[in-house]
Parts: C-alpha cells; sequence; structure tokens
C-alpha cells in the first residue's frame, strides 16, 4: 500500500541545509493500522507531510499504491491528495458553519458532486462511528471526541487507500482518545482501512498492529504487536524508554 526507501528530507534556512529526515525505510500493508512515535523533533511530521504531497523531499522513493510520488506534476500530487488519501488533524479542521453530515461531504462537494451513493455512505460512516444522533449539529455543539470521528468519518468518505493522521487524539481526553482509536479499528474492520498514525501518545499507539519508533529522522525500531494491549504499551514504554537513554 505504501512504501518508502531512503527517504531524505532537509529545511533550508539561509544558505543553510539542516537534515531532517536522513534515509527513512518503512512500507505499511493494506488493512494495517500503523503508529510512528518519536521525540519532539524526531522528524515526525515531516514524513508525514512528504507521504501526504503537501511537501517535496530530495532523495528517495514514496509509492502510494503503486503510485511513486516523485516526478508528478503539482496537479497530479493534488489529485493523490484528494483521491487516494484521507487526512485527519489534530485539531479537526471541520468546517463551522456545515452540519457533521455535511462536513462528512466535504470532500465530495469539492469534488462538485455529492451522490447518492456518497450519501449512503455518509450515513453508513456516522452509523459505524455512533454519530448518527449528532448528524445534524454543528461542530460547536459537540464533543471533541465527537468531532473528531466525523473527521474521521471525512477521511473515509472518498475511499481512499490510506489514512494518514496527525496527532488525532492530541486535543482529547482518555474517553475521547478511545472513541476516536475505535473508529480507526472499525474502518479497518469493516471498510479495510489502512491507517498511518503519528501520535506520541502510547496507549493510543497501542492499539495499533505495529509502531515505528523515530529518531532522529531515522527509523530506530518497529514493534510489532504480538501480546495483548496493555503488555504491548507496556513493551512500548520500554522501547522509547531505551530510544532516549541511548543519546
Ligand atoms: N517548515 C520548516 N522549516 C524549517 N524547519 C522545519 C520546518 N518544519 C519542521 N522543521 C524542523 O524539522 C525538525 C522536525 O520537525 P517535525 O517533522 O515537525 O518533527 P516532529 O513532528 O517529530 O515533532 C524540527 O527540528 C523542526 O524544527
Ligand atoms: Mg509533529
Amino acid at each position: 500500500m505504501l512504501y518508502v526507501k531512503n527517504l531524505e528530507k532537509s529545511y533550508q534556512t539561509g544558505n543553510k541545509s539542516y537534515p531532517v529526515l536522513k534515509g527513512i525505510d518503512l512500507a505499511v500493508a493494506q488493512q494495517e493500522f500503523v503508529a510512528v512515535m518519536g521525540p519532539s523533533g524526531s522528524g515526525k511530521s515531516t514524513l508525514l507531510n512528504c507521504i501526504s504531497c503537501y511537501i517535496p523531499f530530495e532523495n528517495g522513493t514514496i509509492r502510494l499504491g503503486g503510485q511513486e510520488l516523485k516526478g508528478l506534476t503539482e496537479h497530479e500530487l493534488a489529485k493523490v491528495r484528494n483521491e487516494k488519501l484521507g487526512f485527519v488533524f489534530q485539531d479537526f479542521m471541520l468546517l463551522d458553519g456545515l452540519t457533521v453530515r455535511e462536513n462528512i461531504l466535504v470532500p465530495r462537494i469539492i469534488q462538485g458532486i455529492v451522490s447518492k451513493e456518497a450519501e449512503t455512505l455518509a450515513d453508513e460512516l456516522l452509523s459505524l462511528f455512533g454519530i448518527t444522533h449528532i448528524a445534524d449539529k454543528y461542530p460547536a455543539e459537540i464533543s471533541g471526541g465527537e468531532r473528531q470521528r466525523t473527521a474521521v468519518a471525512r477521511s473515509l468518505i472518498n475511499q481512499p487507500l490510506m489514512i494518514l493522521a496527525d496527532e488525532p487524539t492530541g486535543n482529547l481526553d482518555s474517553k475521547s482518545s478511545l472513541a476516536v482509536i475505535e473508529a480507526f479499528e472499525n474502518a479497518k474492520k469493516h471498510l479495510n482501512a489502512t491507517i498511518f498514525m503519528v501520535t506520541h501518545d502510547s496507549y493510543a499507539a497501542s492499539f495499533c498492529d505495529r509502531v515505528i519508533l523515530l529518531k532522529d529522522g531515522k527509523v530506530y525500531d518497529t514493534l510489532e504487536k504480538q501480546e495483548d494491549r496493555s503488555q504491548f504499551q507496556d513493551r512500548l514504554l520500554a522501547a522509547i524508554k531505551k530510544m532516549s537513554l541511548e543519546a
């Protein structure tokens, strides 16, 4: 589904170049729920933004559903973003003037077509994520967890190859975080969704199939869940502690 090989990205400040991603290799399979963790500044958002076609990168390969991103025009990249990817952000990014149901349909409105089929899918997503009862409410009238479940539903309305989420539980309490993680799990189980999530929250990450640890722009370690959730969280915390001690 996603294949990243030797990805390198630097930021230019004045005439200086600061390397941020220093040769990232990773792959995500269809219907996998993968988290990326790492200290602040380790390059997590930069990695996500490269995969999202938001920022250019110097070296390496990113392939999404078999399509190579390097060399695509701005127009082609916009098409990948709109048709192949779904996005979930820390601060929800819902439109205040639209209802929950309308927000879910926004990617279709942008494409200029809201088919009967899209409306049916929106209703299925509302039901799958337990937010049917708030379909006609506005973002200001619902909780943070409900807003983020709305955003997860919106990310799925175009039936993307993959959902990219940057700190989706970063603004939520633990109960709302759980509701959002369960939305991802349901999307995976019932819609074969693939989710790639950046998080600093070991609780959220412990629900994933696999966790990639990033340090100083490189993949430090990859942990696959083999045990139950709480044991996996303990193993994650131990690996993060070990990583932080290796200065
Ligand atoms: N647009 C930018 N211009 C220059 N430097 C940036 C830019 N975005 C991020 N950085 C720097 O790149 C490094 C990695 O940032 P980021 O990918 O946001 O890390 P993370 O999400 O893991 O906290 C940091 O040192 C950050 O200051
Ligand atoms: Mg970040």
